[in-house]
Protein backbone atom coordinates (compact mmCIF):
# COMPACT_ATOMS: atom_id res chain seq x y z
CA UNK A 1 0.00 0.00 0.00
CA UNK A 2 1.51 3.32 -1.05
CA UNK A 3 0.61 6.38 1.05
CA UNK A 4 1.56 10.00 0.28
CA UNK A 5 2.48 12.38 3.05
CA UNK A 6 0.55 15.03 3.11
CA UNK A 7 0.81 18.86 5.02
CA UNK A 8 0.33 18.73 9.03
CA UNK A 9 -1.90 21.75 8.55
CA UNK A 10 -4.19 19.77 6.91
CA UNK A 11 -4.53 16.83 9.45
CA UNK A 12 -6.24 17.67 12.49
CA UNK A 13 -7.91 20.48 11.16
CA UNK A 14 -11.29 19.43 12.04
CA UNK A 15 -12.32 20.70 15.60
CA UNK A 16 -14.55 18.10 17.60
CA UNK A 17 -17.76 20.13 17.28
CA UNK A 18 -18.86 22.69 14.48
CA UNK A 19 -20.72 25.26 15.64
CA UNK A 20 -21.98 28.16 14.75
CA UNK A 21 -23.77 31.11 15.72
CA UNK A 22 -27.24 31.87 14.74
CA UNK A 23 -27.40 35.05 17.52
CA UNK A 24 -26.28 35.94 20.21
CA UNK A 25 -28.23 33.99 22.62
CA UNK A 26 -28.35 30.80 20.31
CA UNK A 27 -25.40 28.62 19.45
CA UNK A 28 -26.36 25.50 17.61
CA UNK A 29 -23.46 22.26 17.84
CA UNK A 30 -23.78 19.87 15.16
CA UNK A 31 -21.94 17.11 16.98
CA UNK A 32 -18.82 15.72 14.90
CA UNK A 33 -19.75 12.51 13.41
CA UNK A 34 -17.13 9.38 14.49
CA UNK A 35 -16.74 8.54 10.65
CA UNK A 36 -16.84 10.66 7.76
CA UNK A 37 -17.01 9.19 4.08
CA UNK A 38 -17.07 11.98 1.58
CA UNK A 39 -17.12 11.07 -2.46
CA UNK A 40 -14.98 7.40 -1.82
CA UNK A 41 -13.93 6.42 -5.46
CA UNK A 42 -12.58 3.07 -5.99
CA UNK A 43 -11.04 0.94 -9.34
CA UNK A 44 -9.76 -2.19 -10.30
CA UNK A 45 -8.05 -1.70 -13.40
CA UNK A 46 -10.82 -0.49 -15.72
CA UNK A 47 -13.56 -1.52 -13.09
CA UNK A 48 -15.37 1.30 -11.12
CA UNK A 49 -16.02 -0.35 -8.54
CA UNK A 50 -16.89 2.32 -6.13
CA UNK A 51 -18.39 5.09 -7.96
CA UNK A 52 -19.06 8.22 -5.44
CA UNK A 53 -19.72 6.97 -2.07
CA UNK A 54 -20.20 9.47 0.92
CA UNK A 55 -21.73 8.59 4.32
CA UNK A 56 -21.61 9.41 7.76
CA UNK A 57 -21.43 7.44 11.37
CA UNK A 58 -22.35 9.07 14.53
CA UNK A 59 -21.03 8.15 17.93
CA UNK A 60 -23.05 5.30 19.30
CA UNK A 61 -25.37 4.55 15.92
CA UNK A 62 -25.62 0.66 14.13
CA UNK A 63 -25.50 1.50 10.43
CA UNK A 64 -26.54 -1.40 8.22
CA UNK A 65 -25.36 -1.72 4.92
CA UNK A 66 -26.96 -4.06 2.30
CA UNK A 67 -27.05 -4.65 -1.26
CA UNK A 68 -26.46 -7.60 -3.71
CA UNK A 69 -23.02 -9.63 -4.06
CA UNK A 70 -20.59 -7.50 -6.51
CA UNK A 71 -21.58 -3.93 -5.09
CA UNK A 72 -19.10 -3.05 -3.33
CA UNK A 73 -19.89 -3.36 -0.12
CA UNK A 74 -16.76 -4.67 0.77
CA UNK A 75 -13.80 -2.88 -0.89
CA UNK A 76 -15.90 0.03 1.03
CA UNK A 77 -14.88 -1.17 4.24
CA UNK A 78 -11.63 -2.16 3.36
CA UNK A 79 -11.53 1.17 1.97
CA UNK A 80 -12.80 2.78 4.86
CA UNK A 81 -10.78 0.71 7.49
CA UNK A 82 -7.24 1.45 5.25
CA UNK A 83 -6.68 -2.47 3.81
CA UNK A 84 -7.36 -0.85 0.58
CA UNK A 85 -6.42 2.91 -0.81
CA UNK A 86 -9.01 4.34 -2.23
CA UNK A 87 -8.32 6.86 -5.85
CA UNK A 88 -9.91 9.95 -4.68
CA UNK A 89 -12.32 10.72 -1.64
CA UNK A 90 -12.24 11.98 2.16
CA UNK A 91 -11.68 9.89 5.53
CA UNK A 92 -12.35 11.54 8.91
CA UNK A 93 -12.26 9.66 11.94
CA UNK A 94 -12.99 11.26 14.88
CA UNK A 95 -11.99 14.36 13.70
CA UNK A 96 -8.93 13.31 12.48
CA UNK A 97 -7.98 13.24 9.15
CA UNK A 98 -6.91 9.93 7.40
CA UNK A 99 -7.24 10.40 4.15
CA UNK A 100 -8.33 13.84 1.63
CA UNK A 101 -9.08 14.73 -1.27
CA UNK A 102 -6.71 17.07 -3.59
CA UNK A 103 -6.92 17.23 -7.30
CA UNK A 104 -8.96 14.56 -7.65
CA UNK A 105 -7.20 11.94 -6.12
CA UNK A 106 -6.88 11.16 -2.43
CA UNK A 107 -3.65 11.88 -0.21
CA UNK A 108 -2.97 10.28 2.76
CA UNK A 109 -1.87 11.29 6.33
CA UNK A 110 1.48 9.89 7.88
CA UNK A 111 1.67 6.56 8.55
CA UNK A 112 2.37 7.74 12.13
CA UNK A 113 -0.95 9.79 11.78
CA UNK A 114 -2.98 6.42 10.05
CA UNK A 115 -1.37 3.96 12.83
CA UNK A 116 -3.34 6.71 15.69
CA UNK A 117 -6.14 6.41 13.46
CA UNK A 118 -6.17 2.63 12.88
CA UNK A 119 -6.66 2.60 16.86
CA UNK A 120 -10.36 4.44 16.53
CA UNK A 121 -12.09 1.08 14.72
CA UNK A 122 -11.64 -2.72 14.64
CA UNK A 123 -12.97 -5.20 11.55
CA UNK A 124 -14.76 -8.11 11.74
CA UNK A 125 -14.41 -10.63 8.67
CA UNK A 126 -16.97 -12.83 7.50
CA UNK A 127 -14.23 -15.67 8.03
CA UNK A 128 -13.11 -14.63 11.38
CA UNK A 129 -9.50 -14.97 10.14
CA UNK A 130 -8.18 -15.91 13.77
CA UNK A 131 -3.84 -16.57 14.15
CA UNK A 132 -4.41 -20.42 13.73
CA UNK A 133 -1.51 -21.19 16.26
CA UNK A 134 -2.62 -18.95 18.79
CA UNK A 135 -4.89 -20.00 21.35
CA UNK A 136 -8.28 -18.20 21.92
CA UNK A 137 -6.58 -16.35 24.71
CA UNK A 138 -3.69 -15.44 22.90
CA UNK A 139 -6.11 -14.37 20.07
CA UNK A 140 -7.45 -11.49 22.07
CA UNK A 141 -4.47 -10.65 24.05
CA UNK A 142 -1.93 -10.41 21.48
CA UNK A 143 -2.11 -7.37 19.66
CA UNK A 144 -3.51 -5.05 22.72
CA UNK A 145 -0.55 -6.13 24.31
CA UNK A 146 2.36 -5.68 21.64
CA UNK A 147 0.71 -3.66 18.90
CA UNK A 148 -1.06 -1.06 21.59
CA UNK A 149 1.36 -1.68 24.27
CA UNK A 150 -0.90 -2.48 27.42
CA UNK A 151 -0.02 -3.84 30.47
CA UNK A 152 -0.76 -7.69 29.91
CA UNK A 153 -2.34 -7.56 33.57
CA UNK A 154 -5.34 -5.29 32.42
CA UNK A 155 -5.63 -6.89 29.36
CA UNK A 156 -5.76 -10.09 30.32
CA UNK A 157 -8.61 -8.76 32.82
CA UNK A 158 -10.26 -7.34 30.13
CA UNK A 159 -9.45 -10.59 27.71
CA UNK A 160 -11.86 -12.83 30.84
CA UNK A 161 -14.25 -10.11 30.60
CA UNK A 162 -14.72 -10.46 27.26
CA UNK A 163 -14.62 -13.85 26.46
CA UNK A 164 -17.18 -14.88 29.68
CA UNK A 165 -18.94 -12.00 27.53
CA UNK A 166 -19.46 -14.02 24.48
CA UNK A 167 -19.68 -17.22 26.01
CA UNK A 168 -16.29 -18.64 25.70
CA UNK A 169 -14.10 -18.25 28.81
CA UNK A 170 -13.92 -22.11 29.36
CA UNK A 171 -12.69 -22.25 25.72
CA UNK A 172 -9.41 -19.74 26.92
CA UNK A 173 -6.83 -22.37 25.82
CA UNK A 174 -8.46 -24.07 22.96
CA UNK A 175 -7.34 -23.31 19.24
CA UNK A 176 -9.22 -22.41 16.48
CA UNK A 177 -9.41 -25.57 14.85
CA UNK A 178 -10.96 -27.14 18.09
CA UNK A 179 -14.12 -24.47 17.70
CA UNK A 180 -17.09 -24.22 15.74
CA UNK A 181 -18.05 -21.70 13.09
CA UNK A 182 -19.66 -19.66 15.41
CA UNK A 183 -17.52 -19.72 18.29
CA UNK A 184 -14.79 -18.95 16.03
CA UNK A 185 -16.40 -15.66 15.16
CA UNK A 186 -17.32 -14.95 18.82
CA UNK A 187 -13.24 -15.12 19.52
CA UNK A 188 -12.89 -12.32 16.44
CA UNK A 189 -15.74 -10.31 18.15
CA UNK A 190 -13.78 -10.38 21.53
CA UNK A 191 -10.46 -9.98 19.91
CA UNK A 192 -11.88 -6.91 17.81
CA UNK A 193 -13.60 -5.35 21.43
CA UNK A 194 -10.31 -6.16 23.62
CA UNK A 195 -8.64 -3.17 20.74
CA UNK A 196 -11.10 -0.54 22.73
CA UNK A 197 -12.10 0.55 19.49
CA UNK A 198 -14.77 3.58 18.86
CA UNK A 199 -16.05 1.30 16.49
CA UNK A 200 -16.78 -1.89 14.53
CA UNK A 201 -17.09 -2.71 11.15
CA UNK A 202 -18.64 -6.29 10.57
CA UNK A 203 -18.46 -7.61 6.76
CA UNK A 204 -21.08 -10.17 6.78
CA UNK A 205 -20.51 -11.90 9.90
CA UNK A 206 -22.79 -14.30 9.91
CA UNK A 207 -23.26 -15.83 5.96
CA UNK A 208 -20.42 -18.28 6.82
CA UNK A 209 -22.72 -19.34 9.36
CA UNK A 210 -25.61 -22.01 9.98
CA UNK A 211 -29.24 -20.09 10.80
CA UNK A 212 -28.96 -21.70 14.41
CA UNK A 213 -25.42 -20.41 14.60
CA UNK A 214 -26.33 -17.26 13.31
CA UNK A 215 -28.93 -16.24 15.32
CA UNK A 216 -26.09 -16.73 18.61
CA UNK A 217 -24.04 -13.88 16.93
CA UNK A 218 -26.80 -11.23 15.93
CA UNK A 219 -27.65 -11.49 19.40
CA UNK A 220 -24.15 -10.69 20.34
CA UNK A 221 -24.39 -7.73 18.23
CA UNK A 222 -27.63 -6.81 19.34
CA UNK A 223 -26.02 -6.99 23.01
CA UNK A 224 -22.85 -4.31 21.83
CA UNK A 225 -25.82 -2.36 20.39
CA UNK A 226 -27.84 -1.86 23.52
CA UNK A 227 -24.50 -1.46 24.87
CA UNK A 228 -24.36 1.93 22.66
CA UNK A 229 -21.42 0.16 20.54
CA UNK A 230 -21.07 2.18 16.97
CA UNK A 231 -21.45 -0.34 14.24
CA UNK A 232 -21.42 -0.60 10.50
CA UNK A 233 -22.48 -3.91 9.51
CA UNK A 234 -22.70 -5.35 5.72
CA UNK A 235 -25.12 -8.06 6.41
CA UNK A 236 -28.01 -9.70 4.41
CA UNK A 237 -29.96 -10.18 7.59
CA UNK A 238 -32.64 -7.91 6.94
CA UNK A 239 -35.04 -8.68 10.33
CA UNK A 240 -31.79 -8.14 12.22
CA UNK A 241 -30.87 -4.89 9.99
CA UNK A 242 -34.20 -3.56 10.65
CA UNK A 243 -34.50 -4.13 14.54
CA UNK A 244 -31.36 -3.09 15.55
CA UNK A 245 -30.03 0.08 12.82
CA UNK A 246 -30.62 3.32 13.40
CA UNK A 247 -29.35 3.68 9.17
CA UNK A 248 -29.68 1.56 6.53
CA UNK A 249 -27.67 2.14 3.30
CA UNK A 250 -28.42 0.19 -0.13
CA UNK A 251 -25.79 0.17 -2.16
CA UNK A 252 -25.85 -1.27 -5.75
CA UNK A 253 -23.34 -0.74 -9.14
CA UNK A 254 -20.69 0.62 -6.47
CA UNK A 255 -23.21 3.83 -5.63
CA UNK A 256 -25.14 4.58 -2.01
CA UNK A 257 -29.11 4.27 -3.80
CA UNK A 258 -30.70 5.10 -0.88
CA UNK A 259 -30.23 5.47 2.76
CA UNK A 260 -32.45 6.31 5.71
CA UNK A 261 -34.39 5.17 8.88
CA UNK A 262 -35.05 1.37 8.63
CA UNK A 263 -38.78 1.56 8.60
CA UNK A 264 -38.47 4.07 5.55
CA UNK A 265 -35.55 1.79 3.38
CA UNK A 266 -36.71 -1.49 4.12
CA UNK A 267 -40.95 -1.32 4.90
CA UNK A 268 -40.63 2.03 1.98
CA UNK A 269 -38.24 1.59 -0.24
CA UNK A 270 -38.23 4.64 -3.28
CA UNK A 271 -35.75 3.15 -5.16
CA UNK A 272 -37.19 0.28 -7.85
CA UNK A 273 -33.28 -1.22 -7.30
CA UNK A 274 -33.83 -1.25 -3.65
CA UNK A 275 -37.68 -2.75 -3.96
CA UNK A 276 -36.18 -5.69 -6.25
CA UNK A 277 -33.41 -6.55 -3.60
CA UNK A 278 -35.16 -7.04 -0.78
CA UNK A 279 -38.02 -8.91 -2.31
CA UNK A 280 -35.36 -11.54 -3.91
CA UNK A 281 -33.85 -11.62 -0.57
CA UNK A 282 -37.66 -12.43 0.81
CA UNK A 283 -38.19 -15.25 -1.59
CA UNK A 284 -34.95 -17.07 -0.33
N1 LIG B 1 -8.75 -6.79 -5.30
C1 LIG B 1 -9.61 -6.78 -6.33
N2 LIG B 1 -9.17 -6.80 -7.59
C2 LIG B 1 -10.03 -6.73 -8.64
N3 LIG B 1 -11.37 -6.68 -8.51
C3 LIG B 1 -11.87 -6.67 -7.27
C4 LIG B 1 -11.03 -6.71 -6.10
N4 LIG B 1 -11.82 -6.68 -5.00
C5 LIG B 1 -13.09 -6.62 -5.45
N5 LIG B 1 -13.12 -6.61 -6.79
C6 LIG B 1 -14.34 -6.53 -7.63
O1 LIG B 1 -15.08 -5.42 -7.18
C7 LIG B 1 -16.47 -5.67 -7.25
C8 LIG B 1 -17.08 -5.40 -5.89
O2 LIG B 1 -16.60 -6.38 -4.98
P1 LIG B 1 -16.93 -6.35 -3.44
O3 LIG B 1 -16.56 -5.05 -2.88
O4 LIG B 1 -16.31 -7.56 -2.86
O5 LIG B 1 -18.53 -6.48 -3.46
P2 LIG B 1 -19.52 -7.01 -2.33
O6 LIG B 1 -18.80 -7.06 -1.03
O7 LIG B 1 -20.65 -6.03 -2.37
O8 LIG B 1 -19.98 -8.36 -2.79
C9 LIG B 1 -16.62 -7.08 -7.74
O9 LIG B 1 -16.86 -7.04 -9.12
C10 LIG B 1 -15.28 -7.69 -7.43
O10 LIG B 1 -15.00 -8.74 -8.32
MG1 LIG C 1 -18.47 -8.62 0.31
Amino acid sequence: MHFVAMNSRAVNSNVGLNCYRENIDEMECEKMALLQIDHIKKSFGELEVLKDISMKVEEGEVVSILGPSGSGKSTLLRCATLLETMDDGTLIYDGKTAAESVDGRAVYASKQQLGEIKNTYGLVFQNFNLFPHYTVQKNVTDAPIHVQKRSRAEVEKKAEQLLKKVGLWEKKNAYPYQLSGGQQQRVAIARALAMEPKLLFFDEPTSALDPEITAGILKVLKQLAMEKMTMVIVTHEIDFARKVSGKVVFMDGGLIVEQGRPEDVIDHPDNERTRMFLQKLEKQ
